[in-house]
């Protein structure tokens, strides 16, 4: 069959980002602009300021991404863009910018759930065969998600409360880390002993649930009860322990989900897959499935990226998935 190029569009946070990808397999080109300077004096997003950002930005990278392609419009097949969840109006910028396009160039327009972009990352790697499950954990979402089938997603999984990637950066920040800490926090667990105790919610629940604000919580008060007694607490293994318990739940978790339904692909996708506790636990774990392929997403597409996008958008625009120019962004957009 011919040749697709997809542009797509992902603007759902703090990273705006141009993509252009081949057959749903290929990253022809990838523009993206990281904005986390502007919002680490906060400690967090400031959505008034992505916004912003995203504006000043996304045009500049489309043009990028078709110069770097060396391709036109016109060799184009359709525009994706990420319809949400996310910050409305970070979303909104993306959305309005991917409907101009499609609407001037005559292109169709293919909205994209930002988490099956994190999960069509994969197919960079290998191709995703089904039956497949994948584990999502990203900043704002903690999921186990079953895909019977190609574009069928149910959510089998999901936080009761934190999501991973948010107890990383809440517990970085009381340890004075600047935002996001996931990446910093990793290192310092490869450094450090898990000498406290910490506890690991529902892991002994048969389903498929996680809440984190509890460890979160834990960690949180042992470093505010020592700081009153005068105690010193060593940051480098309680950020061992604080990793070991919450890599600890996602692979008992994800083993149960892999026992109970047997897959062919085994994806880790989102922000936290970048994680080394993690993606060393999960392979370890791994070899009790040999019939599962185990594919992580490459630490470099694990963040938010529009390549991801571009590959989900092929799958949505394979299965007819079309958006109209009264698209709008959906900040609780869910599976
Ligand atoms: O997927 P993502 O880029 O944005 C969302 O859609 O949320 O994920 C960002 C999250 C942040 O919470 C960040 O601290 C976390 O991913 N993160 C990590 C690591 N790298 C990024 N968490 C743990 N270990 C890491 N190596
Ligand atoms: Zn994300």
């Amino acid at each position: 069959s011919e040749t697709r190029y997809i542009m797509a569009f992902e603007s759902s946070a703090d990273e705006t980002s141009v993509a252009i990808v081949k057959n749903g397999t290929e990253i022809v080109s990838l523009e993206t602009a990281t904005q986390i300077k502007s919002h680490q004096r906060f400690g967090g997003i400031v959505p008034e300021v992505a916004s912003r950002h995203h504006i000043e930005q996304v045009t500049v990278l489309a043009d990028a991404a078709l110069e770097d392609a060396q391709l036109t419009y016109d060799d184009l097949t359709a525009i994706a863009v990420t319809q949400g969840p996310g910050l409305v109006g970070a979303l909104l910028i993306g959305v309005t910018a991917a409907k101009t396009i499609a609407w001037a160039h005559n292109l169709p327009l293919v909205p994209v759930i930002h988490l099956a972009g994190h999960i069509s990352a994969a197919n960079f790697v290998q191709p995703i065969e089904y039956p497949a499950l994948a584990l999502m954990v990203s900043g704002g979402h903690t999921e186990l998600v079953l895909m019977r089938e190609e574009y069928d997603y149910l959510v089998i999984g999901d936080t009761r409360d934190d999501a991973a990637g948010e107890s990383y950066d809440k517990v970085g920040r009381t340890m004075g880390l600047q935002y996001p800490s996931g990446k910093t926090i990793d290192e310092m667990a490869h450094e450090g002993e898990p000498t406290y105790d910490l506890p690991r919610a529902l892991i002994n629940d048969d389903r498929y649930d996680f809440s984190f604000s509890g460890l979160k919580s834990a960690v949180i008060n042992l470093m505010h009860n020592a700081d009153q007694r005068g105690e010193t607490v060593d940051h480098i293994n309680l950020a061992a322990s604080f990793q070991e318990a919450v890599v600890d739940v996602l692979v008992t978790k994800t083993r149960r989900a892999l026992e109970n339904y047997p897959v062919k692909s085994f994806i880790v996708a989102g922000g936290v897959a970048a994680n080394r506790g993690l993606r060393d636990g999960l392979t370890a774990m791994m070899a009790e499935f040999p019939e599962t392929t185990f594919i992580p997403v490459p630490i470099k597409l694990a963040g938010d990226n529009a390549a991801m996008i571009g590959a989900a958008g092929d799958i949505a625009y394979r299965h007819g998935k079309r958006g109209g120019l009264d698209l709008n962004a959906n900040p609780g957009l869910e599976f």
